[in-house]
C-alpha cells in the first residue's frame, strides 16, 4: 500500500477509528494524523471523543457541528423525493456519507493533507459511499481504508490499540452494529443476522414498545414550504427542532420501527433494524401533500425518479450527474408543495387524517357524489368509448 505524510481521518471515537490511529503511523509510515468528528446529532459527547483521537495519536483532533446542514442538505432533499430505498428505508445513514465525505475533503485541502482516511470494513455500504463520495470531490486524493485490510477481529483490533497505550472503557462491546444521527439508528449484526431472530426491546431507544405508549392518541399538524417541513402545530421551527421534536413526539407513540431484509451494494443481502420516527413520518406526510397538490402525470411519473434517486444516494453516488439532473426534476415539482398535514399519533401507527393547501388541485365540484357536482356525466360515454377503442378492436379480433 502506497502511502502518504498527512492523512485526514473520519473518527467515531470507536474502537475501529481509534486502532486506525496508531496502525495507520506504524503499519503504514504515516507522519501526521488529522482526525475528523463530525456531529451529526449521534449524541455522543464531543469533548472526550476529541480527547480520545489526541491520546490515540492524532496531531489535531477537529470537531464539526454538521446537523443543520445535514438536514437540510441532505435530509430535506430526500424528503422531497419521497426517498425509501427498496420501497422501504429511509437512508438515515446513508444520507450522511456524502456530507462526512465532504467535509474529509474541505479538511483535507486546508491541512494540506494528501490522503483521507476511514474505518469502513470491506462488507458494507459505507466504504462504498465514503470512497465514491471522496473521488467524486477530489479525485487526486488517496483514500485509505485500513480496516478493509487488517483483517483483525474486535478483540485484536482492541489489543493491537492496547500495544500503544489506547485504553478502551467498554470492552465487552455489545454484539450489534449500530450507527446513529440525527435522522435515526441503524442496528445490525450480532444475533440479528438470524433473520427469524426477533429483535430484543433493548435495541430501541428512539422508539418506545406499543405496551408503553400512551393510551390515548395525539394529534400533529406539520407544516410544508416547497416540500420541506417547516412548521409544528402552526410553529415554524429551525430543522433541527424540528427532526429533534418529531422524533421524540413520533418515538413516544413507537412509531418508526423497521425490520428488513435489505440489498447491499456489494451483493451480500443484510438484516437491518432501524428507528426512523421522524423521516419516516414526513416523507409520508410530504409524499400526501404532493397527492393534494400535483397532477398526476407528475406525481406517477415522480414515483420513479423516487425509485432512482434512493438507489443512487444507497449505492453511494450522491455526488454525480444523474443526482443534480434529478434535483433539478424534483426542486421543480417542489413549488407547489406547500400546505399542512394533519396526522393521528397512536400504537405504532402515524396515520394521515387531513391536508389542505392554497396550491391544491383537488375540486370538491368535480369529486362530490352531492348536489353540487359540476362534472358532466353525459361526457363520461363519449370517453369511454374513445378510451376503449382499441380494447373493442382487440376483443373483436380474438374473439372465438
Ligand atoms: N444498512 C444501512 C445502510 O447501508 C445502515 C448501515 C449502517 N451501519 C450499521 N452499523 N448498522 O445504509
Amino acid at each position: 500500500m502506497g502511502c502518504a505524510d498527512r492523512v485526514v481521518l473520519a473518527y467515531s471515537g470507536g474502537v475501529d477509528t481509534s486502532v486506525c490511529i496508531p496502525y495507520l503511523k506504524q503499519e503504514w509510515g504515516i507522519k501526521d494524523i488529522i482526525t475528523l468528528s463530525v456531529d451529526l446529532g449521534q449524541e455522543d459527547e464531543l469533548g472526550p471523543i476529541q480527547a480520545k483521537a489526541l491520546e490515540c495519536g492524532a496531531l489535531e483532533s477537529l470537531i464539526v457541528d454538521a446537523q443543520e446542514t445535514f438536514i437540510t442538505n441532505y435530509g430535506f432533499r430526500a424528503i422531497q423525493a419521497n426517498a425509501l430505498y427498496e420501497n422501504r428505508y429511509p437512508l438515515s445513514t446513508a444520507l450522511a456519507r456524502p456530507l462526512i465525505s465532504k467535509l474529509l475533503v474541505e479538511v483535507a485541502e486546508k491541512y494540506g493533507a494528501d490522503a483521507v482516511a476511514h474505518g469502513c470494513t470491506a462488507k458494507g455500504n459505507d466504504q462504498v459511499r465514503f470512497d465514491l463520495g471522496i473521488l467524486a470531490l477530489n479525485p487526486d486524493l488517496k483514500i485509505l481504508a485500513p480496516a478493509r485490510e487488517w483483517n483483525m477481529s474486535r478483540e485484536e483490533a482492541i489489543a493491537y490499540g492496547e500495544k500503544f497505550g489506547i485504553e478502551f472503557s467498554v470492552k465487552k462491546s455489545s454484539p450489534f452494529s449500530i450507527d446513529r444521527n440525527i435522522l435515526g439508528r441503524s442496528i445490525e449484526a450480532g444475533p440479528l443476522e438470524d433473520p427469524m431472530f426477533e429483535p430484543p426491546e433493548e435495541i430501541y431507544l428512539m422508539t418506545k414498545a406499543i405496551a408503553n405508549t400512551p393510551d390515548k392518541p395525539e394529534y400533529i399538524e406539520i407544516g410544508f414550504e416547497k416540500g420541506v417541513p417547516v412548521s409544528l402545530n402552526c410553529q415554524n421551527l429551525d430543522s433541527v427542532t424540528l427532526i429533534s421534536q418529531l422524533n421524540k413526539i413520533a418515538g413516544n407513540h413507537g412509531i418508526g420501527r423497521l425490520d428488513m431484509i435489505e440489498n447491499r451494494v456489494v451483493g451480500i443481502k443484510s438484516r437491518e433494524i432501524y428507528e426512523v420516527p421522524a423521516l419516516l413520518m414526513l416523507i409520508d406526510a410530504h409524499r400526501d401533500l404532493e397527492s393534494l397538490t400535483l397532477t398526476a402525470d407528475v406525481t406517477q411519473y415522480k414515483q420513479g425518479v423516487g425509485d432512482t434517486y434512493s438507489k443512487l444516494i444507497y449505492e453511494g453516488l450522491w455526488y454525480s450527474p444523474l443526482k443534480e439532473a434529478l434535483d433539478a426534476f424534483i426542486s421543480q415539482t417542489q413549488d407547489r408543495v406547500t400546505g399542512t398535514v394533519r396526522i393521528k399519533l397512536f400504537k405504532g401507527n402515524a396515520v394521515i387524517v387531513g391536508r389542505c393547501s392554497d396550491n391544491s388541485i383537488y375540486s370538491p365540484n368535480l369529486s362530490t357524489y352531492g348536489a353540487d357536482d359540476n362534472f358532466d356525466h353525459k361526457a363520461a360515454e363519449g370517453f369511454i368509448y374513445i378510451w376503449g377503442l382499441p380494447t373493442r378492436v382487440w376483443a373483436q379480433k380474438n374473439k372465438r
